[in-house]
């Protein structure tokens, strides 16, 4: 199994963080929001703290976070890649891309691979349909995905 590379957290640097929002309860999101940022994901340990210099309870703190689908507690990859699944790509072979991309990065949606290179997640339309199917890494979008393609992307994984 291969070594998961897991970034360290810096808990002095989230603990400065909260320290400029204390007592300001209106400011749990761009808290939570300053904290992703700079760190990268909001670690689930770090909740109690923020709970208790907001003046808020764990449990609003973490319903907040729950809520955000752009916030994230666990750790997330070097590389976003986004598997559209929307219509348009779903008729023009969509599924199969979804499947390929999950094989060479041996992962599954939502999941980020050991090495902390990609996180794999599915979108409802990445707005190029005309293109499906359609794959977007990071800010890239990649149009009329077919399996060639898909192996270009992330076959030389495998060899590693
Ligand atoms: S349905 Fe895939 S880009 Fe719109």
């Amino acid at each position: 199994m291969a070594e998961s590379k897991k970034p360290k957290i810096s808990l002095k640097r989230i603990e400065r963080i909260i320290a400029g929002y204390r007592s300001q309860k209106w400011a749990l999101i761009p808290l939570v929001q300053e904290i992703q940022e700079q760190v990268g994901h909001i670690p689930p340990e770090v909740i109690p703290r923020i709970a208790g210099a907001l003046g808020l309870f764990p449990s609003q703190v973490q319903g907040v976070i729950t809520f955000y689908a752009q916030l994230y507690t666990e750790p997330r990859g070097r590389n976003i890649v986004r598997v559209c699944r929307g219509t348009a790509c779903h008729v023009r072979g969509g599924k199969s891309i979804l499947k390929l991309t999950k094989q060479y990065l041996d992962i599954d949606e939502g999941e980020t691979t050991p090495d902390m290179e990609y996180t794999l997640e599915t979108v409802a339309c990445i707005g190029v349909c005309a293109l499906a199917p359609n794959i977007m890494i990071n800010k890239e979008t990649y149009g009329n995905m077919n399996p060639k393609k898909v192996a270009r992307l992330f076959g030389r994984r495998e060899k590693e």
